[in-house]
């Protein structure tokens, strides 16, 4: 399936080939202010790999979540250095020398298929999901 969408502020459209992977424009995300924290999904499997726990914070990638369509029982790595250019997804952009980057990526899973608001401040308490802390960087 190709889908269409366009990626952060940077206003690109990428095209992918991805089966089950559905994003939207940035611009018609609707944010989770409405919601309340117990709301916000976890990572299940968040206390099996060291990463999930990596004190700092990677760079700002955009000041808005994204939302996507996630299926259970699959693995997801979700980009916590910010350099990634499948945003909100890890390509191994954080290996790369020059970025001299320590932080590795949060590998996740979902227990339902539904739309998810993943992190793209990369500042959420709640790594990957957006528990709203952009709305306090602007
Ligand atoms: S994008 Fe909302 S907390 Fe990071």
């Amino acid at each position: 399936m190709n889908v269409n969408f366009m990626c952060g502020l940077r206003s690109t459209f990428w095209s992918i080939s991805r089966r089950k992977i559905d994003c939207v424009a940035s611009s018609q995300v609707s944010y989770i202010s409405a919601r309340n924290s117990s709301d916000i999904p976890k990572n299940t499997i968040a206390h099996i790999y060291s990463a999930s726990s990596q004190p700092e914070n990677g760079r700002i990638y955009d000041y808005k979540p994204f939302r996507m369509r996630l299926y259970p029982k699959k693995d997801y790595h979700w980009c916590l250095c910010g350099y990634s250019k499948s945003q909100p997804l890890c390509d191994g952009t954080h290996k790369l020398p020059q970025y001299k980057c320590t932080l590795k990526p949060i590998k996740f899973q979902v227990e339902e298929e539904d739309d998810y608001y993943l992190c793209n401040c990369k500042q959420t308490k709640l790594r990957p999901f957006c528990d709203g802390t952009h709305k306090t960087l602007l």
